[in-house]
């Protein structure tokens, strides 16, 4: 349905023209019947998966005319079928981004799952550290794979800012990526609600984050030296990568649990080729290399090294 020029062009980043955007926003009546036919529905788990690798269902049928109701909502149109028709013939694509983005699930907080944040303060960094004075090594490499809003990175940028600052000529750089345009913007603007803040321990927040208050609501921005080790970019796991690594550490959390056991197979083998030796693949606590055909050491559950 949609060939290689489109993945090409899905590479680009996209915006809604200031038309469409006047179009959304208008938008608020609810259309009373969206009808949603069983082929529609098939139609756009396949789609998704040739592009996304991300693995819906007819048991995600609920979630998917829930997302996907709000765009056709806004677009007035009355059927999944019409909606999919108009998404295949939009020269832009931007509204097959917009689909995607409604679709992927993009639930993260700060030190989510913080024992991986422990692991790095408490043994991993010592480590480098003694490393980097033994070897003289400076360049740290990070990959947050699926970052969604930028907690993710953020997180791993303060951690590490944190603990390798005093490192004379340090060279720090976090590269933070997901398919949906959407949360890279929130994640490069870097400006959170005091209620998503609060996981963030305490020293961290009074010194990487300054408090501002907008409309009478507080809202905390990530200082610049952290910003400044980040790089935000638009990349589909299931494409090409432009990055040669090698890395460090590679989070790939929560992200893989949507994809179908074959495609996490073949994500694991190129983060494997990316990592340096001693590097280390950080999943989700909901997921495991189990089951796979890998090269990683299992270090505890979840975080695997590169022999
Ligand atoms: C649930 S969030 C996880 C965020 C973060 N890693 C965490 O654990 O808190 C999953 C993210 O993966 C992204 N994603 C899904 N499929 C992707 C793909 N094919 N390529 C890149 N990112 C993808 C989604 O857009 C979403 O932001």
């Amino acid at each position: 349905m949609f060939g290689s020029s489109l993945k090409q062009r899905l590479k680009h980043k996209h915006r809604h023209s200031d038309e469409k955007m006047t179009a959304l926003k208008a938008a608020s009546t609810p259309v009373a019947d969206i009808r949603f036919d069983n082929k529609d529905f098939k139609k756009v788990f396949d789609l998704v998966h040739q592009l996304t690798g991300i693995h819906l269902h007819d048991g995600k049928r609920e979630l998917v005319s829930a997302r996907l109701s709000k765009r056709m909502r806004a677009l007035d149109h009355k059927s999944l079928g019409e909606y999919l028709s108009y998404v295949e013939e939009e020269e832009t694509q931007e509204e097959l981004i917009s689909m995607l983005d409604a679709l992927s699930t993009n639930l993260t907080s700060f030190w989510r799952e913080s024992d991986h944040f422990d692991f790095l303060a408490e043994h991993v960094l010592p480590d480098w550290i003694k490393r980097t004075e033994k070897t003289g090594c400076r360049r740290y490499r990070l990959w947050s794979a699926g970052c969604s809003t930028g907690e993710e990175p953020y997180g791993l940028g303060i951690l590490f800012y944190h603990h390798l600052q005093k490192i004379k000529g340090l060279d720090l750089k976090i590269l933070a990526t997901d398919l949906s345009t959407k949360v890279l913007g929130i994640a490069q603007a870097g400006w959170y609600e005091a209620q998503r803040v609060q996981t963030i321990p305490a020293e961290y927040l009074k010194t990487y984050f300054s408090k501002k208050t907008e409309d009478r609501r507080i809202v905390y921005r990530i200082s610049p030296e952290i910003r400044k080790l980040i790089t935000f970019d638009r990349l589909n796991l299931m494409e090409s990568w432009p990055m040669t690594g090698p890395f460090d550490i590679i989070f790939c959390r929560n992200t893989m649990i949507y994809f179908t056991k074959q495609t996490q197979q073949h994500l694991i083998n190129r983060f494997y080729d990316l990592l340096r030796s001693g590097g280390m693949l950080f999943v989700g606590h909901s997921e495991s290399l189990a089951g796979t055909d890998h090269k990683f050491r299992y270090l505890r559950p979840t975080i695997y090294e590169k022999p």
